[in-house]
């Protein structure tokens, strides 16, 4: 079945830099206005202080580069600008050599709460504060070197490693539950929703469940798997996990 989504990323100039309009600029600056508040208490430590360290204006959005300046201080990351949506093959090769990929676009003003496509706004604001932390960042480095050799059947499979992870996990604290997917907390609603309803799953993370689930990509999660220490995440490539998918 052909995606099709109204969606293109912006081109890039020969620096990596977009030129953003002022209204798209205006996009951003709601966006992270509203949800820098929404995550007080509901981001892990982490990500909150990856955010701090990126320190993205609220008034225009970043630029790849720039962001990839911090990125390989920290953990070596890049951030890549890509089309909106890139095959399997070239998002392990990408991961596996630290590089993130991201679509340049920005929602439109219709779409602020929500979108299918993981826009500007998604790529940074919900996925790189995670990537100056080192055991999230040898963890997605491992992932992409796996992805790499592992059979399509094999890398659907793992897209539900990274989905119940990278996208919505959810991490156990001292203070308690908090989110480190960057699926959950780019968006408003489910920022909340994953740390404070009633009506979601949150179940211990096992990886033969995880990869069991079935999840859908334009509703609200139905269940979430929580991890207690983000170096959990790094432990789950120590066992051989295309053994187990291949179980
Ligand atoms: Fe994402």
């Amino acid at each position: 079945m052909q995606h099709t989504s109204p969606y293109i990323s912006k081109p890039v100039d020969k620096n990596g830099c977009v030129q953003y309009t002022d209204s798209e600029n205006a996009v951003w600056q709601t966006l992270i206005t509203r949800q820098q508040q929404i995550i007080q208490n509901r981001a892990c430590d982490e990500f909150i202080h990856g955010l701090k360290q990126l320190n993205f204006s609220t008034n225009r959005i970043p630029q790849c580069p720039d962001i990839s300046a911090i990125l390989q201080e920290t953990t070596g990351w890049q951030l890549e600008p890509v089309p909106a949506l890139i095959p399997f093959d070239y998002f392990f090769e990408l991961l596996a050599n630290r590089k993130f990929p991201a679509a340049t676009f920005i929602r439109r003003p219709e779409d602020l709460d929500y979108i299918e496509e993981p826009d500007i706004f998604h790529e940074t604001f919900g996925h790189c504060p995670m990537l100056t932390n080192e055991a999230c960042a040898e963890f997605m480095h491992a992932y992409g070197k796996l992805g790499q050799v592992a059979s399509p059947q094999e890398q659907a499979q793992l897209a539900k490693l990274y989905w119940f992870t990278v996208e919505f996990g959810l991490l156990q604290t001292k203070s308690g539950l908090r989110a480190y997917g960057g699926g959950i907390l780019s968006s408003k609603e489910e920022t909340i929703y994953a740390v404070e309803s009633a009506i979601p799953e949150r179940k211990p993370f096992d990886i033969d469940e995880v990869l069991q689930v079935t999840y859908r990509i334009d509703e609200l999660q139905k269940v979430y798997f929580v991890i207690n220490d983000l170096s959990d995440l790094f432990r789950l490539l120590e066992i051989d996990l295309l053994k187990i998918i291949k179980k």
